[in-house]
């Protein structure tokens, strides 16, 4: 009896599992079946269909010869990363690869994700779209068929979602396809490569594929930066194959499309969009260009908690910040240990937890700041100062710094004039993270700072204008936070008179009125003066280091009023 093919749910453009095509499966088919699967190109070229981009008729697809690249390194390698420019074929490349895995291989699964399901989803409807235009006899039957997933008698299936460590968990895929992984949040990108890609990658054959236009220097960035060094290092920190598009390879894009995009959009709109630049997708305290070439090294010694990037070394000069968390789960309290016996200074030790006991802090500090010569210690008093003071008071610590506050707005502040009150550790104000904030800026953009934490330096990428201040732009911020305590410390001449070297000395004037003016932006909207900032103390009464030597912080103060008046801000 002759099985009449019905389709799908009554759609005629897809077979039905179970029924064979009209015509059957004649030698001839046959032949052209195992062709399309042993030689996905010509797959593509001769029967994969695609939408016209200027009319809504269909067309062959011929991959452009990035798309070659492309659809090569995923057939050939575990993990592929590209780096594409808007509206050059990624979503097509993709789908007309899945499509190829999915009825020439069995059992294979694909998940699709993007930032935004609906993104995920255009993925597989485009899949679906090619699937329905393939001849029956080159179609797997269909056994399941929906807007989000489809699966199919050889028992290979796809489905989409949202980027996220949930969409991924309890099922296992042969293929991970992430679309627009520069715009999933940061902590979220973060966790999934951590969670779901080792599980995945433990599979023998399964593949990683990410797609992206960038979007500052983000998740994507770290893995594609990564992924790049490979091919000039011999040090391979991850195993992705980058392949970056071009925006003058896509057909029709010449100068005369850049300059109409740019008069249309902006320069920013087409370098981030078209040219590929990672830049930052706001304004970071550290300019993009140092932070794209900031590279990490791997520490020498590394536990959950700490990493080691040089060990005390005899008769050097070290000094330590430490952020306390909130205490609310989440963020974590850091101490972040500084050589500073000779310029560039360099972070050679970092504690980080995010469920350390407060009490616990101190006695831990006090065997990190022995260890390394008796380091100078100030910690950030707003949710340590009985950290600061245990520390001092219990631990006899005698190289706390203490410091004051300099009160010269009189009203809202408890301390009178002229009256003295020093305390352990600092209080993190407006001014004094203004003054840490562009020490730290000016440090680390002269290489006055050496930074080696793979950590740190991905929180100063995310560590932007936010608000009227500068913090995270998401996820944490607490290693950032540790290094601004630092510009701050070094702001008040401690560290140059605790080792002779006078690193503020030698940068003073660079870049001065770019960074006044970048901070700036901190204040000028609300017009209200900063409140003053504390000064620097030593737990051994030598204020006149202080006062002999180094600038009130007032005098900054001073310096915005002047210029407030100036511009009219
Ligand atoms: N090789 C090709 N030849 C002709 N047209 C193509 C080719 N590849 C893709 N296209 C067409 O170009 C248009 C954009 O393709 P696609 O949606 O895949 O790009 P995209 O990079 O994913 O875009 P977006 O940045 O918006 O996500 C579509 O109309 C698609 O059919
Ligand atoms: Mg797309």
């Amino acid at each position: 009896m002759l099985i009449k093919e019905t389709g799908f749910k009554g759609n005629l453009l897809i077979r039905k599992a179970g029924i064979p095509p009209v015509g059957g499966f004649t030698p001839d088919r046959q032949k052209e079946f195992i062709k399309c699967a042993t030689d996905p190109l010509y797959f593509c070229r001769k029967y994969v269909k695609i939408k016209h981009i200027d009319f809504e008729r269909k067309i062959l697809f011929k991959p452009r010869g990035y798309q070659l690249k492309m659809l090569e390194s995923i057939l050939k390698n575990r993990n592929t990363i590209s780096r594409w420019p808007r509206q050059s074929g990624k979503t097509t490349v993709l789908a007309a690869v899945a499509l190829h895995y999915l009825i020439f291989t069995r059992n294979y699964s694909i998940l699709i994700a993007a930032h935004k399901g609906d993104k995920a989803q255009e993925i597989v409807s485009a899949l679906q779209d090619m699937f329905m235009e393939l001849p029956s006899w080159l179609q797997q039957g269909v056994t399941e068929w929906n807007k989000r997933s489809f699966k199919l008698e050889n028992g290979s299936r796809v489905k989409c979602s949202t980027t996220s460590t949930s969409s991924a968990r309890g099922d296992t895929y042969n293929m991970i396809m992430l679309d627009e992984f520069a715009f999933v949040a940061a902590h979220v990108a973060e966790e999934f490569v951590k969670s779901v890609i080792p599980t995945v990658s433990s599979g023998k054959d399964s593949k990683i594929i990410i797609t992206s236009t960038p979007r500052g220097l983000n998740y994507f960035y770290k893995i594609w930066a990564e992924a790049t060094k490979v091919v000039e290092a011999e040090r391979k920190p991850n195993d992705f194959v980058p392949i970056a598009v071009e925006w003058n390879e896509v057909p029709g894009r010449d100068e005369a499309f850049k300059e109409s995009m740019i008069k249309q959009h902006g320069k920013n709109f087409w370098e981030q969009e078209f040219a590929c630049a990672f830049i930052g997708s706001s304004q970071t305290l550290i300019d993009s260009s140092k932070l794209l070439v900031m590279v990490a090294m791997d520490p020498i010694k590394e536990t959950e908690e700490t990493r080691v990037y040089a060990e005390p070394q005899p008769h050097h000069v070290y000094a330590m910040t430490v952020d306390v968390a909130e205490g609310l789960g989440g963020d974590f309290s850091v101490a972040m240990v500084f050589d500073v016996t000779a310029s560039p200074y360099r972070v050679v030790y970092i504690y980080q937890d995010r469920y350390i006991d407060t009490m616990a802090l101190p006695g831990l500090i006090f065997e990190i700041g022995r260890r390394y010569n008796n380091a100078m210690v100030l910690v950030e008093s707003n949710f340590g100062q009985m950290v600061a003071d245990i520390l001092w008071r219990d631990f006899q610590y005698e190289h706390v710094i203490f410091t004051e506050r300099a009160v010269k707005i009189p009203g809202g502040f408890k301390v009178g004039w002229g009256s003295k009150r020093q305390v352990p550790g600092v209080q993190m104000n407006k001014t004094a993270k203004h003054i840490g904030c562009t020490t730290l800026k000016s440090l680390i953009e002269n290489d006055q700072l050496i930074i080696d934490d793979d950590k740190t330096i991905e929180e100063l990428r995310r560590f932007a204008v936010k608000k009227k201040s500068y913090a995270a732009e998401t996820g944490n911020d607490d290693l950032a936070m540790a290094l601004v305590l630092f510009g701050w410390l070094s702001e008040q001449g401690y560290v140059k008179h605790q080792t002779d070297v006078n690193v503020r000395a030698s940068i003073a004037n660079l870049n001065k009125q770019r960074i006044d003016n970048q901070m700036l932006v901190a204040y000028r909207n609300d017009g209200i003066p900063p409140d003053t900032g504390p000064v620097a103390a030593s737990s051994a009464n030598d204020d006149w280091l202080l006062k002999e030597n180094d600038p009130e912080p007032d005098s900054i103060y001073l310096d915005d009023l002047d210029r407030w008046e100036r511009h009219g801000w």
